[in-house]
């Protein structure tokens, strides 16, 4: 049994009883968190109320090369064993993936010591089974390191916006594909150009999939909604559109009228049911997460009463992730200090999540036409049949060179995706050459 708090057992200044920590993974994020627990051993304890002593560190090869160089008594491949072991009061988690995570996870918790984890795929996956545990053991599970790495906002959304109604998050939560987006709107590169400068400079990874697919923005995802809401919603109830198919032609469209693409995480609240998506988006320059460049995230959240706040950081890296490992070992410590736990993030309100299709949203919609009489109006009776207003058109070029720019006004993705599939098999539209969702206001 871990860390039990009998009279005269609590460790506090003046015991001498540390908290014993185990880390679960060594790569970028655990070589990180286990430099930082010992080069701030002093500060911790003064903050914790107790000292911290790590006690074993998990790993898969033992003989692998590491950022950090680890007393080879603290190294075990073994870490069903480790995380069950008398001495450990916090597992730390930075393995990623759903198993061995999940079990070791539960297993830490079963036998009484919190957590703190970086996992958002298992989060997202399978949180309820997860926070259930925790629950049931008295131990806090926290993972404020899952979303955006270094960036606070699951607190936030969890803690200091509790007394508020938060109506949408928006957010930039992948580096790799911001940072290739950047240089897409820069450089007017290529999707495959971008990618490959991504990929040299070590952004992305060999297999990008996770990242240019939009799962990781769509796990992300899934944890901001549950805590924006109070409700559960999982990575297989966001809708997720990746960056694949962002052209250099659509970056120029956005350019043209003043905007710029980014991949966004968006969840809102829509007569009372939830929506939450990831795809790629046109937002004006001027709003705060157009500003946002190469690797770096932010979130936007609006609420009722606290207005728009905007959160911006690295959302990645092994030092910057570790600060929110760390933020989050500090909380849980003091919790076992203490002898409490925290209360789990609550899900009472329960709210349905709505089909991408009735998700509300705007188009902006290019197309090359032929510059004759009766053209624009044919576009605009496409948009008509469907129930969709339009905010602006512009045309460019003229005679067999002519571009038209439609953005809508608001209507169901359902209606929008109708009539552009029916612009498409129009005669007088030789071609559809970019197609994106609008976000903001356009000044
Ligand atoms: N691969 C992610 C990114 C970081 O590119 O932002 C970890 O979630």
């Amino acid at each position: 049994m871990a860390y039990q708090t009998p009279e005269g057992d609590k460790p506090g200044p003046g015991t001498g009883r540390p908290l014993g920590i185990a880390v679960l993974g060594c790569g970028s994020v655990g070589s990180q968190v286990v430099r930082l627990l010992e080069e701030q051993s002093g500060d911790l304890a003064a903050r914790i109320g107790a000292p911290v002593r790590l006690v074993g560190v998990a790993v898969r090869r033992l003989d692998a090369p590491r950022e950090v160089d680890l007393p080879a008594e603290l190294l075990t491949t073994d870490a069903q064993a480790l995380v069950t072991r008398d001495d450990v009061d916090v597992v730390i988690e930075v393995i990623g993936g759903i198993e061995p995570a999940r079990s070791l996870i539960l297993a830490a918790l079963e036998s009484g010591a919190s957590v703190v984890t970086a996992n958002k795929a298992l989060l997202a996956e399978d949180g309820a089974t997860l926070f259930e545990a925790a629950e049931k053991a008295g131990r806090d599970l926290y993972y404020e390191a899952a979303v955006a790495g270094a960036i606070p906002i699951l607190r936030p959304l969890r803690d200091s916006l509790a007394g508020d109604k938060v109506t949408r998050v928006m957010g930039i939560v992948n580096g790799t594909t911001n940072y290739i987006l950047d240089k897409m709107d820069t450089h007017g590169s290529g999707f495959d150009e971008a990618l490959a400068e991504a990929q040299e400079l070590g952004y992305a990874e060999a297999d990008p999939t996770a990242d240019v697919d939009g799962f990781d923005a769509a796990a992300k995802c899934a944890i901001l909604a549950s805590l924006a809401f109070h409700s559960r919603v999982t990575a297989a109830d966001v809708h997720r559109e990746g960056i694949a198919d962002v052209t250099a032609t659509d970056v120029a469209s956005a350019k043209a009228m003043g905007s710029v693409v980014k991949l966004l995480a968006i969840t809102e609240l829509k007569d009372g049911a939830v929506s939450a998506r990831v795809h790629p988006v046109m937002i004006p320059r001027h709003h705060p997460l157009a500003s946002v460049r190469d690797a770096f995230n932010a979130v936007f959240v609006e609420s009722e009463a606290a207005g728009q706040l905007m959160f911006y950081g690295r959302g990645a890296g092994g030092a910057p992730t570790a600060s929110a490992v760390l933020g989050d070992l500090v909380s849980v410590a003091r919790n076992l200090v203490a002898g409490s736990s925290s209360a789990p993030a609550s899900t009472y309100a329960d709210r349905a999540v709505l089909p991408m299709g009735e998700t509300v949203t705007r188009y902006h919609v290019s197309l090359d036409v032929a510059d004759r009489a009766g053209v624009l109006a044919a576009v605009a009776t496409a948009f008509a049949e469907q129930g969709v207003s339009i905010q602006t058109v512009r045309q460019e070029g003229r005679d067999d060179d002519a571009q038209l720019v439609v953005v809508s006004h608001e209507a169901t993705d359902a209606q929008l995706s109708a009539t552009v599939d029916h612009l498409r098999g129009m005669e007088i539209v030789r071609d559809v050459t970019s197609v994106m969702r609008v976000e903001g206001e356009h000044e």
